[in-house]
């Protein structure tokens, strides 16, 4: 049974970083599943947010790109000011990552220590704590809050990496297979999973 918010809301989906790379993949999903999408990125990715665009309305729905960076609080507010009024009146708000109803989702990463990745994984683990809090406060409200986790995922990001490192379960993990999991999260089959992180790693970081 979909929750009062969440019926309220429709089927609109705001998502930071939906430029390229894991949010180009969750925005292209979604808009299948059938959502209508926000794309929030940095002014300098416009061309590539323009083609994710084109290629959410070629399966027949609505996208807008709305420029913030998500280190300012009030680029974000404007930024989802912009989606309600594009978009429907009916999603009042979602941060970092990709949000459906209220649903949170963040990219988390368990990495070892290692020169930088230290302040790199605790900022990581900072969501899923945020993850779990957001979570308790807001159940009251029907609201679900979940992060997912990405192992090693082919993006630009990994331009400079051995990809040899990266090959788990025989292959490297592509965008869609993260995009996979955050389109059951935030689906009713996963109605009473809230507070969690769940990881699509291949087995990499067990
Ligand atoms: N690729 C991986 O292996 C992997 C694994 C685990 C977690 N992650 C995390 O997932 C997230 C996305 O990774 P990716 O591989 O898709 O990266 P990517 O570099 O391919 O894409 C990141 C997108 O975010 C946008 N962006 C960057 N800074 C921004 C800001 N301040 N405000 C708004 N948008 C901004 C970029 O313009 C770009 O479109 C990152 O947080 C990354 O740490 C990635």
């Amino acid at each position: 049974m979909a929750s009062p918010v969440k019926t309220a809301l429709g089927r609109i989906a705001f998502i930071t970083g939906g430029g390229q790379g894991i949010g180009r993949a969750i925005a292209c999903r979604l808009a299948r599943d059938g959502y209508d999408i926000s794309i929030a990125d940095i002014p300098s990715q416009k061309a590539k947010v323009d083609d994710v665009i084109k290629e959410i309305e070629g399966y027949g729905r609505k996208a807008i790109g709305v420029f913030a960076d998500v280190r300012d609080a009030k680029q974000i507010q404007s930024a989802i000011d912009q989606t309600v009024e594009k978009l429907g009146p009916h999603l009042f708000r979602v941060s970092p990552g990709i949000g459906n109803q209220y649903d949170l989702h963040a990219h988390t990463m368990l990495v070892p220590c290692a020169e930088n990745l230290g302040p790199y994984g605790a900022t990581k683990f900072a969501v899923r704590g945020f993850t779990e809090v957001a979570a308790k406060e807001w159940a009251q409200y029907g609201i679900r809050v979940n992060a997912y986790g990405p192992g090693i995922v082919d993006t630009p990001m990994w331009d400079h990496i051995d990809r040899e490192l990266a090959k788990i379960l025989g292959r490297i993990q592509e965008p869609e297979d993260v995009a996979k999991l955050v389109s059951f999260m935030v689906s009713d089959e996963a109605e009473y999973i809230t507070g969690q992180t769940i990881k699509t790693c291949g087995g990499a970081s067990l």
